[in-house]
């Protein structure tokens, strides 16, 4: 039965009435620095069950669960001595950690896909704190995306995706990072998916190289699948011009003629920023003027360009 999905402003009745929400194991989107996330208790296995089932996303992908402060997440994971210092440095923030679960935590079964280990993360933007204050309790939050398609970064591409679906979506504006956050194993110590903080800092925090796992075909995030973030065109890569029937995404200054650029000024992390957005742009012209490619520029691997270049590579994959 399609539900009737109410747009929440982030005010005092707005995040009160998202946590009862999310109290009676109703679904609520909403607005966290890197992307929109697909909140519900992830003590609730009914609940839990209801994001798969909305989002189509299998159910051997486990889900982050996102806290408003250390303290919470320790009732949910033991925080080794070496992760110290990242969430000292990068807490609140686009880092999901991957921790020992505690087997005291009462988190659903659904939420680690039965793993031993649990991704968790504290959110900086100030919509997710509240919610997260509001409710008080674990929250499972994928991107609130359906699953394989593109990420969200404002409420009104929720809508587009899970209107209908879901109880309601917390509006916090345009996310700022714009790409999904970091995942980090402790224990081994390993990069399971570039994100909204860029390696480098990483590798600066804890004074040593990462290894980064290396074969995208055996991924580390169990959910790394390769196609994902797929728009409706083909995606071709490393495009240095447009050629007929394309729609051409630049990055830098010598993108003339693109119908976008993902930074004029070649940031990365700008173009982190706007990524999914120009994609979901991109789709709808190339929809529009019956192109059935997307082209884009190349994006140096430099700071959060490795995250940029992770999506692509996932948007340019063969379809199943
Ligand atoms: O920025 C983000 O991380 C967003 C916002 C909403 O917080 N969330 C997000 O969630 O991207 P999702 O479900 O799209 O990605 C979760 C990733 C998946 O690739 C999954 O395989 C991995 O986290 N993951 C979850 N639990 C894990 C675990 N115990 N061990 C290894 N990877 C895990
Ligand atoms: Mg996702």
């Amino acid at each position: 039965m399609p539900l009737t999905t109410e747009l929440l402003a982030p005010t005092t009745e707005g995040y009160a009435r998202a946590a009862q929400y999310l109290g009676t194991g109703a679904l609520v989107a909403f607005a966290t620095e890197t992307v929109y996330g697909l909140g519900g208790d992830a003590r609730n296995s009914a609940a839990v069950a209801a994001i798969y089932t909305a989002k189509g996303r299998p159910r051997f992908n486990p889900l982050i669960v996102h806290v408003h402060s250390v303290e919470m997440a320790e009732r949910y994971v033991t925080i080794p001595d070496a992760a110290r210092p990242l969430i000292a440095r990068y807490w609140p923030g686009p880092l999901t950690l991957v921790l020992p679960l505690r087997p005291d935590a009462g988190i659903s079964d659904l939420v680690t896909a039965g793993l031993e280990t649990l991704a968790i993360r504290m959110p900086a933007h100030p919509v997710a704190r509240k919610l997260l204050q509001a409710f008080d309790g674990p929250v499972a939050a994928p991107s609130a995306n359906p699953s394989g398609r593109i990420s969200p970064t404002t409420a009104a591409h929720v809508m587009d995706g899970l209107s209908g679906k879901i109880a309601a979506v917390l509006d916090g504006g345009p996310c700022d990072v714009g790409v999904e956050s970091t995942i980090l194993s402790l224990d081994p110590l390993a990069l399971l998916r570039p994100g909204g903080l860029a390696l480098e800092e990483i590798e600066a925090c804890l004074g040593r190289a990462l290894p980064t796992g290396g074969d995208s075909d055996k991924p580390n995030a169990p959910g790394q699948l390769k196609s994902h973030y797929a728009p409706g065109a083909a995606v071709r890569l490393n495009a240095r011009a447009r050629q007929s029937g394309e729609i051409w995404i630049g990055f830098g200054p010598d993108c003339a003629g693109a119908e976008f650029n993902l930074s004029e000024k070649g940031d990365t992390t700008e173009a982190a920023t706007r990524l999914f957005g120009l994609l979901r742009q991109a789709d709808r012209l190339a929809q529009e003027k019956g192109a059935n490619c997307i082209a884009v520029a190349p994006v140096p691997v430099t700071g959060l360009g490795l995250a940029v270049n992770d999506r692509l590579d996932r948007a340019a994959a063969p379809r199943p």
